[in-house]
């Protein structure tokens, strides 16, 4: 909770990521070209492996997630606004669910959801099987009830057997939701050349991508985009040095974000920071999907986040760096 007392904590680390990146003697070492070792403290780290899960409960919830018939019409499945082709987005400013009803907000990837340390972008969900009640139930997603999903799954003889391969008990919701939440565990992105660089391979990064991982250090977006999922391990505010809503102007709802869950004013536009893993297939960006390219999201961020202009060069760095963070997606029809 304290992370989210931003402004100050915020700009602290960035200072403190900042002075840090000038003066310590690995980072002499790295100029010279040695690529980062395990035992280098980098503020960013390689994505784990996919955890032992049972590959029938696996399967099914692939099955599940590309499943239309879940929704109240039929029309919508988790796939159709995260599209595993496509990055695991829809490439919408907001997503339309059943009857062409928009959503509030723009929809964030699955991949590497399971790394996030709460769900959704004002983390109302602390689990992803906590996370996937929302969908089936809201209005403008899926607008159905488990009522009716576990009545279609029992009544249909290939869900009924797959589920009973599966779980002794069968068809339940809880069995369900750790269906699709077990699939989604498997929806990390390998072998990036990001991560590859980080394993040692010092040409896994082209120069401009490298110059733009040390302009993402030094300029202080890791003080908020760190760790495993570069993001999602913790709340800040949308405007720590700026007024990011009001400039923009029409705010709504959905832009109170943590303010929404916790009715607490300090967290009135907070905002779980976003993983930017493949975060160059995911257009638009921000919850309100505002910003149409890359290029424009790293200004709003210097802007807004850390009060300062980037260069066009130390632009087209960051986003080199960025498009390195794009890893495998997972293979159509891929098998559990
Ligand atoms: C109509 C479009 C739509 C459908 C259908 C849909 N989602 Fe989403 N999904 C969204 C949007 C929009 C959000 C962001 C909502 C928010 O943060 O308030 C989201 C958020 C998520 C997240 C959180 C990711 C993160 O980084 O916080 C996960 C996981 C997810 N959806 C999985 C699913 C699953 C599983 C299904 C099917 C049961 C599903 N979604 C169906 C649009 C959709
Ligand atoms: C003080 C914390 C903080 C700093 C510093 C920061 N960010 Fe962010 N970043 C966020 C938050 C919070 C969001 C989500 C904003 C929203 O949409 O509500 C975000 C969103 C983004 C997005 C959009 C991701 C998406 O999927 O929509 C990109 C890209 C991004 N940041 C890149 C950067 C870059 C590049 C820098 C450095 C120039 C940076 N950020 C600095 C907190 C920060």
């Amino acid at each position: 909770m304290k992370l989210e007392r931003l402004g100050v904590v915020a700009l602290a680390c960035t200072l403190a990521a900042c002075s840090e990146t000038k003066s310590s003697a690995p980072r002499a070492e790295q100029r010279a070209g040695a690529a980062p070792t395990a035992a280098s403290r980098e503020p960013l780290e390689a994505l784990p492996d996919v955890p032992p899960l049972d590959p029938k409960i696996v399967a099914l919830g692939r099955r599940l997630f590309h499943e239309r018939r879940l929704s109240a019409d039929g029309s919508i499945a988790c796939a159709n606004c995260h599209d595993l082709q496509r990055g695991g987005v829809d490439g919408q400013v907001r997503s339309t669910g059943v009857g062409g009803k928009q959503g509030a907000v723009n929809a964030p990837t699955v991949y590497n959801a399971a790394l996030n340390f709460v769900q959704f972008w004002d983390g109302r969900a602390a689990t992803l099987e906590e996370q996937i009640g929302f969908p089936v139930t809201n209005p403008a997603e899926m607008a159905t009830s488990f009522e009716h999903v576990l009545a279609f799954l029992k009544a249909d003889p290939g869900y009924a057997s797959a589920f009973a391969a599966a779980f002794p008990n069968g068809v339940t919701e809880a069995n369900a939701r750790r269906a699709l939440a077990d699939f989604e565990r498997t929806l990390l992105t390998r072998d990036s050349p990001f991560d590859r660089f980080l394993a040692g391979d010092e040409h896994a990064l082209a120069p401009e991508a490298r110059a733009g991982y040390e302009t993402f250090k030094s300029v202080g977006c890791v003080a908020c985009h760190q760790g495993r999922n570069v993001g999602g391990n913790m709340f800040q505010r949308f405007g720590v040095l700026g007024d990011y809503f009001k400039d923009r102007g029409n705010v709504t709802e959905a832009d109170y974000g943590r303010f929404n869950v916790t009715h607490n004013e300090a967290d009135r536009f907070v905002f779980r920071v976003p993983s930017l893993r493949n975060v160059a297939r995911t257009a638009p960006y921000f919850h309100d999907g505002s910003a149409a390219t890359l290029a424009q999201a790293v200004q709003v961020m210097a802007r807004y986040q850390l009060g300062r202009k980037l260069s066009d060069d130390q632009v087209r760095s960051i986003i080199a760096f960025l498009q390195s963070l794009s890893g495998e997606l997972a293979r159509a029809g891929e098998k559990g």
